[in-house]
């Protein structure tokens, strides 16, 4: 699996298994299993997804040593602030069961992400977190935060694909050298994506499917990303992409492909309180 060096010095590997929505006591556990069987050694979670437990007992019980695994979880909305991000961070330490996180990102960009960048920090330095970053910054809000944190962040987790390339935040990105995490890597199993007749092309070209294009088309552009899959075979093809490699051409053909527009929009008014509303991790 080919990896992505992170401003702070450390490795990620460019595709992980997202664990968002799928349930804690046994889904998860079971995802996890297979996903470490398939090869996958990065997995993604967050205190919101409520199953950090489940990632944490299949990484234990896959034999597999804690440091060949790549470990991100995410610190939620109700826990920002410096007091509360600091206890957020042992409460996500416990679930996983884990000495350490490889990543730990501020899943939404609201209400004292200052307070809790600095709890970041300390944590990293105290060894609880490898890498620190972000997630769902647009380039309003990051160019509104970033230059106020001591630190950068390693990565910038947001929507990303073909249809909604994030040009403008990566131009902002690149200047600190902040990596870009895709979530909805495949545009969340867009039909007209999917479809794409340049795709389709590509994907018979090189004997893979649509799906494999579009995630080698994203690691070529230099993105982790994070697909997601209940299908074992598409599981375990979505990894296999390091094989063959698109041309100047047909990554141009990609690129023309961006309408600049996203299913979510994190700077639309009332984010904040419907995701406060609508995921609680504690009273
Ligand atoms: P399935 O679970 O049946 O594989 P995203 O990661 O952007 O959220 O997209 C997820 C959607 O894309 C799911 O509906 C999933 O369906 C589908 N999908 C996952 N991998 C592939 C692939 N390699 N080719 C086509 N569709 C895929």
């Amino acid at each position: 699996m080919q990896s992505v060096k992170l401003n702070d010095g450390n490795k990620i590997p460019a595709v992980g298994f997202g664990v968002f929505l799928i349930e804690n006591n046994g889904p998860t556990y079971d995802a996890v299993k297979n996903a470490l069987k398939a090869g996958y050694r990065h997995i993604d979670t967050a205190a919101a997804y409520f199953n950090e437990a489940d990632v944490g007992k299949a990484v234990k019980e896959s034999g597999i040593a804690r440091e060949e695994i790549f470990i991100t979880s995410k610190l939620w909305l109700q826990d920002h602030g410096y007091e509360a991000a600091k206890k957020a961070v042992d409460v996500s330490l416990q679930n996983l069961g884990m000495e350490y996180m490889d990543l730990y990102l501020i899943h939404q960009p609201y209400g004292d992400v200052l307070g809790a960048w600095r709890a970041l920090e300390e944590a990293k330095q105290a060894g609880k977190i490898k890498s620190i970053g972000v997630s769902n910054m647009t380039p309003k809000i990051y160019s509104e935060l970033v230059p106020q944190f001591s630190t950068l962040p390693a990565v910038n987790q947001v929507e990303c694909n073909p249809t909604f390339q994030q040009k403008e935040l990566r131009s902002l990105m690149d200047k600190d050298s902040v990596k870009l995490e895709a979530w909805y890597p495949l545009g969340h199993g867009n039909r007209e994506l999917l479809t794409n007749p340049a795709i389709v092309e590509m994907a018979h070209k090189y004997s893979k499917n649509a799906g494999q294009i579009i995630l080698r088309f994203e690691v070529q552009e230099g993105f982790i990303v994070l697909p997601k899959s209940t299908n074992a075979e598409r599981i375990a093809g979505n990894i296999n992409i390091f094989d063959f490699e698109l041309t100047t051409d047909e990554m141009e053909k990609i690129r023309a492909m961006d309408t600049g527009k996203g299913s979510h929009n994190p700077d639309a008014p009332g984010v904040a309180e419907y995701l406060l509303q609508n995921f609680k991790v504690h009273d």
